[in-house]
């Protein structure tokens, strides 16, 4: 079987996460969400917590020098081998170039960049009901996602609680950021011969459908 080595592209709320942990689940691939490595360091109090933490309760992008260093290694380690799932990395031009660089060095390339397309608006609605839980990041929606109690993870009986970033005021800058620093990388990868869309408006189940279609297809012509 070839590797499958994904980027999951797409605005803040339009699912990268949803769609990452199902994805994970399909592919048995080590999955990095580099939005949860930096929480968890925030959690920790690690020094790359205490750096981070500044630009995202902003809503602001850590810088590329923080961030290229964080995937890396995780890209090259040896449970990799078989491919990877990369959620919220690259955010930048100089993440994507520093990512391909990286991959060149390994003799390998990346499968598809996968944007998960929603409308600002959608955002917005996603986001104000967005739902995690506290001990292992898993998501839910008040309205589109509900959990069986309310409040308690059905995964893992943790609490349910509102990501700080997830503010009205903050949302906005995150979603400018977005456009100004992470859509370029739509074209990035469109002349590559990588980006592949989906419609992220559909349901849950049916977005993960439909990637796993996409993705099936990809593979078969790269075998063939
Ligand atoms: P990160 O955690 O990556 O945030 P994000 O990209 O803004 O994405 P989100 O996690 O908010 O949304 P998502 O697309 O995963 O959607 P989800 O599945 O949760 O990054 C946070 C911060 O860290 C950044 O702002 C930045 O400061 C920093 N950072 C991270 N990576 C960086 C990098 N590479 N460079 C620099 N800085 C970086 O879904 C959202 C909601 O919608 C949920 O409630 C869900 O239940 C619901 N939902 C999902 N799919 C559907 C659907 N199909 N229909 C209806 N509802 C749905």
């Amino acid at each position: 079987m070839s590797e499958l080595n994904l980027v999951l592209l797409g605005p803040p709320g339009s699912g990268k996460g949803t769609q990452g942990e199902r994805l994970q689940e399909d592919f048995r691939l080590p999955y990095h969400a580099t939005g949860d490595i930096l929480r968890a360091a925030v959690r920790d109090g690690t020094e790359l917590g205490r750096e981070a933490k500044e630009y995202m309760d902003r809503g602001d992008l850590v810088p590329d020098e923080v961030m290229v260093g964080l995937i890396a290694d995780r890209v090259a380690e040896e449970e990799a081998s078989d491919g990877f799932i990369l959620d919220g990395f690259p955010r930048t031009t100089g993440q994507a170039e520093a990512l391909d660089s990286k991959m060149s060095e390994l003799g390998r390339r990346l499968t598809a960049a996968l944007l998960i397309d929603v409308s600002d608006d959608e955002v917005v609605r996603r986001l104000s009901g967005r739902r995690v839980c506290a001990k292992e990041g898993h998501i839910f929606h008040v309205e589109f996602d509900p959990p069986t109690e309310e409040g308690v993870c059905d995964l893992c009986g943790a609490r349910l609680e509102i990501r700080d970033d997830d503010k009205p005021e903050v949302v906005r800058n995150r979603l400018a950021q977005y456009h100004d620093k992470t859509e370029p990388l739509v074209s990035y990868y469109d002349e590559r011969g990588i980006l592949r869309r989906v419609d992220g408006a559909q349901e849950p189940g049916e977005v993960n459908a439909r990637i796993r279609a996409m993705l099936a297809t990809l593979r078969m012509e790269e075998e063939l």
